[in-house]
This record gives structure tokens, C-alpha cells and sequence, in this order.
């Protein structure tokens, strides 16, 4: 959401290290050395070189920035933060041995905060996701992709979908709803899919798409198959929703290619995706949005970054903050895990955590420090983006600024 911010403009300056992602600046981050940035009604107005500022600038309020580095907020773009309860007990089951799939299958994981997310009133599905999304600001992150899918019934789906848009309302974070009533079949449904189907394609849809941007489908071995997924998919498109597809995560069953000839806007996951997948996703220009804090959390082999960035397909990085495979919140955690897990370069990394995943999300004025973007920036507490992979587990946020407006370390958290 965009709200009223600093009213009459604010100016940075001391930046040692500017990110701009803009590639006129030279390189993939275009970043400019002893720089400023002028800001006027939450947008980016001036950037370059401090020597080149001009004067008409110099009337706004300044923040000095003392030789740190500012880079883009950071952009996630795969998150389901809205959820009761955790899942604490099944990560202790799995770090004695037991399966993902598993667990699921004996009615546990995800059904299991079904239950207790369903069992929640909306306020306390707000206060527990406003304290996540919250926790995400004061690390940098401007932007968050929140979806739905712990309801599985027409009216949780649509509290999580409230409990999304009061989020974006309420904080200064910038929130984009996703419909994932497709995220795995409830019990009560166990042997009648179709059926269950049929409510995703109909009454759920009908009510939770005003509420949505995009509509996910987890099109996976344990959760939908492709021909279910096309089917909700395509509805979904029918009613003016963007595509996500939580993409051959588990295991290879077509999802890529699914996701690429429906002209999704992202395909998550990737773990099994092949190199005809990636060139498809590329062609209709899918992007893929990885996921390291996954493969972290569920101790698995990470996704080939390089082989997926070499594929020419725009690359996109998310925490997936969720109960179950992944409850992080940290996209610095996240540009580190890609930069040292996955094989993309620093500069990689922090471009698909900012610019990559703003495009996946269809956002052109985020995820970049050029003239007309929303001024969503991070002051880092260091002279070089590169500390973010560099120093993994250090709060390196300095200050964040939304809109503009420089938030107080009280507001972020
Ligand atoms: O993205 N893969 C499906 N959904 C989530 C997991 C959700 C959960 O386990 O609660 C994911 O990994
Ligand atoms: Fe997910």
C-alpha cells in the first residue's frame, strides 16, 4: 500500500556503496560509489554521485549516511506468514529421522496447522503474522508476498486473506495476497478431491478473489496433481488473478511446464526441474523464485542457482517463511544461503532478493534506486552490500526507509 510519506523530501547522502540496480550505472547492480539519493513523496527523484548533486536538492531534509552502504528494501516474494501455532515438535520428529511427506501423510504438517489456523480468530492470526511481518521490516525487507492456505474451507481462506490486507493497512511493509486454497487437500476431503477441487475452482474462488492478486497451487506428488492444478489455475486467470505455482519441490511431475505454458508469473521451488523446464520458464518469461532457506531448514540439497541463472530465466529469492520447511524471516539469511549454497554471485543474489523478485510479483517501481521507483531503501551497518553474505547472522539493517520515510527502530518492531 502506498501511504502519505515524508512530505517535503528527504536526501541521503555519505553512501559510500549506492545499490540501484540500474543497469545504466554499469553492471548488474549499478552501483555508485559516494553517492546520493533525493527522495520526493516516496519516490526516488535523484541518484548519482554526490559531486554531481544538483543544488535544487540540497533543501530537503538530509540523512547522512556516514560512509555506509543502502541497497533496495529487500523484496520477498514467497512467504505464508499468516498461521497459527508452529510446528516446532515435527522440525524435533524430523531432525531424529522421520519424513516431510511422512508426517503429512499421517495427517500432520501442513494439516496440522489447517486445525489449529482454522480453530484461530482473526485477531490472533493478526497479532501473530503482524509480529512476523513486523520482524521482516526491521531486517530490510519492503515488500512481502503473503498467501493463504492454512484454511482449506471458504471462510478461513477468506480471515487469511483479511488477516493479508489489514497486515499491509496497518504496517508500513507493502503486502501482495495470494490464493492457496490449493495448498494441499483437507482431511475432510482426503477421498473426494474432485469435490474438493470443485470448491477451489468455485465458492472458494468466487469468494476469496477480490482479496487476491495471484492465485498458487502447490503442484506437487504429495499435494495436487497438474491436471487438478491446470484446472484451478486456469480458473483462477479466468477471474483476473496472477499465476504462482509451488513448482516440482518434492519431485519432477510437470509443474514447470505447467506453470510455463499457463504464462504464470513465477514457479517456486525448482528443486527437480529440468534444463527444458528452465528454457520453457525462460520463453514465457516465468520467473523462478528460489527458495534456500528450504533446503536450510529441511537439511536437502539445494537448488542448482547457477544452472537455473545460466538458463537466461529471471531469478527471484524468498524466505517461504512457513511453519513447517522453512520458519525464517530473513532475506539476508537468504541472500547468503544463495550466494554460498546455490552458486549465484553476491551481486546475483542481492539483485534476485530485490529487482528479481519485484518482477516476479509484476512491481517495475520496486526493487531498484532509480528516478520514479517507490523509496524503499536499507541503510546497511557496513560500506559494502557484499557484508550481507559476508557476515551471515549479523542484523546488518541500519535504518530502514519506507515510502520515504525513515522508520525508527521502535516502529519496525
Ligand atoms: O512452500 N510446499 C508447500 N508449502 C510450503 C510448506 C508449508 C508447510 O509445511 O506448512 C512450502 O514449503
Ligand atoms: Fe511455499
Amino acid at each position: 500500500m502506498s501511504r502519505a510519506s515524508a512530505e517535503d523530501g528527504l536526501l541521503l547522502t555519505g553512501i559510500a556503496s549506492l545499490v540501484t540496480n540500474d543497469p545504466r550505472f554499469g553492471g548488474l547492480l549499478g552501483v555508485v560509489a559516494d553517492a546520493a539519493v533525493a527522495i520526493e513523496q516516496g519516490r526516488i527523484v535523484w541518484v548519482g554521485p554526490r559531486s554531481e548533486l544538483p543544488s535544487l536538492f540540497l533543501a530537503s531534509a538530509e540523512l547522512e549516511c556516514d560512509g555506509r552502504a543502502v541497497v533496495p528494501g529487500f523484496v520477498d516474494a514467497h512467504t505464508h506468514i499468516v498461521f497459527a501455532g508452529d510446528r516446532a515438535d515435527e522440525f524435533a520428529r524430523r531432525l531424529r529421522g522421520e519424513t516431510y511427506e511422512s508426517i503429512l501423510a499421517a495427517g500432520g504438517g501442513i494439516l496440522s496447522t489447517v486445525r489449529v489456523t482454522r480453530a484461530a480468530s482473526e485477531d490472533e492470526l493478526f497479532a501473530s503474522a503482524s509480529a512476523r511481518a513486523s520482524r521482516m521490516l526491521a531486517g530490510g525487507t519492503t515488500t512481502v508476498e503473503v498467501k493463504s492456505g492454512y484454511g482449506l474451507d471458504v471462510e478461513t481462506e477468506r480471515t487469511m486473506l483479511r488477516v493479508a490486507a489489514r497486515l499491509d493497512a496497518e504496517l508500513p511493509i507493502d503486502v501482495v495476497p495470494t490464493f492457496l486454497g490449493a495448498h494441499v487437500i483437507p482431511a475432510e476431503y482426503r477421498d473426494r478431491r474432485a469435490e474438493y477441487v470443485d470448491l477451489v475452482c468455485g465458492d472458494m474462488l468466487d469468494a476469496c478473489a477480490d482479496d487476491a492478486r495471484f492465485c498458487d497451487v502447490f503442484c506437487d506428488e504429495a499435494a495436487f496433481s497438474v491436471d487438478e492444478s491446470r484446472r484451478i489455475l486456469a480458473a483462477a486467470a479466468a477471474k483476473g488473478l496472477g499465476l504462482r505455482v509451488h513448482a516440482d519441490q518434492l519431485g519432477r511431475v510437470g509443474a514447470a511446464e505447467l506453470a510455463a505454458g499457463l504464462g504464470a508469473a513465477s514457479a517456486d521451488h525448482l528443486d527437480h526441474a529440468s534444463d527444458a523446464d528452465l528454457a520453457a520458464l525462460q520463453r514465457a518469461g516465468t520467473a523462478a523464485v528460489l527458495l534456500p532457506a528450504v533446503s536450510l531448514s529441511m537439511r536437502q540439497p539445494y537448488p542448482d542457482g547457477r544452472r537455473i541463472w545460466d538458463s537466461g530465466v529471471t531469478v527471484a529469492l524468498a524466505t517461504d517463511c512457513n511453519p513447517g520447511t522453512a520458519y525464517v524471516e530473513s532475506m539476508s539469511l537468504v541472500v547468503a544461503l544463495a550466494s554460498l549454497e546455490m552458486g549465484l554471485t553476491p551481486e546475483e543474489a542481492l539483485w534476485a532478493a530485490t529487482r528479481g523478485s519485484a518482477v516476479s510479483l509484476g512491481l517495475p517501481d520496486k526493487g531498484h534506486c532509480s528516478p520514479g521507483a517507490v523509496a524503499d531503501l536499507v541503510v546497511l551497518d557496513a560500506d559494502t552490500y557484499l557484508d550481507i553474505p559476508y557476515r551471515p547472522g549479523t542484523d546488518l539493517v541500519h535504518t530502514v526507509i519506507k515510502d520515504g520515510a525513515p522508520l525508527s527502530r521502535e516502529s519496525r518492531v
